[in-house]
């Protein structure tokens, strides 16, 4: 991700979540080094993005988001993957975190794929609708 993809992210993050990132959420994780944001381009088009940070000894998955056209046709997977595989450089064994909606099966389902498993939960963590949160973890290997 670079400085020049900004307007499109956040006109596809807009469109993908109730309660968005803002544009200088987005700009603050691209100036901090210890973040790895990437997107994925369909025909010149920003059609994905992840944002992953390690702050201390933990990675946070902060965001991975799909463009709802593009849905299912494993956009999501390759974020992580690259994401992962470029932190795994950086970072050999890192722990990494996240947060999700209880109610985003296709989100949970997504991480479980790549190992992430509930470690705990978090009531009314979620606003707009109202929600719990669950809390997944995995350590890269390999
Ligand atoms: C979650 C999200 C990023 C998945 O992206 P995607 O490109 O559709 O995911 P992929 O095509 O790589 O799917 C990989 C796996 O995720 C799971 N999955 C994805 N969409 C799913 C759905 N609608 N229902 C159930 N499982 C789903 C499946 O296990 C899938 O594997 P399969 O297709 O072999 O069954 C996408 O749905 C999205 O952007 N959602 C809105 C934003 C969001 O909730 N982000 C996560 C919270 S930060």
């Amino acid at each position: 991700m670079l400085p020049a993809d900004l307007a499109q992210v956040h006109a596809l993050e807009t469109l993908c979540y109730s309660s968005p990132w803002s544009m200088s959420s987005f700009r603050y994780e691209l100036e901090n080094r210890d973040a790895i944001l990437l997107v994925a381009l369909y025909g010149g088009r920003i059609i994905g993005y992840v944002c992953v940070r390690t702050i201390l000894d933990m990675t946070h998955l902060l965001n991975v988001t799909a463009s709802p056209e593009f849905r299912r046709q494993g956009i999501g997977s390759i974020l992580l993957h690259d994401a992962f595989n470029e932190l795994k450089k950086k970072k050999p064994g890192a722990k990494i975190t996240l947060e999700v909606r209880q109610s985003n099966a296709a989100a949970i389902s997504l991480y479980e794929k790549f190992g992430f498993r509930v470690t705990g939960n978090r009531k009314g963590y979620y606003q707009k609708p109202d929600d719990d949160a669950l809390l997944m973890e995995m350590t890269l290997t390999g």
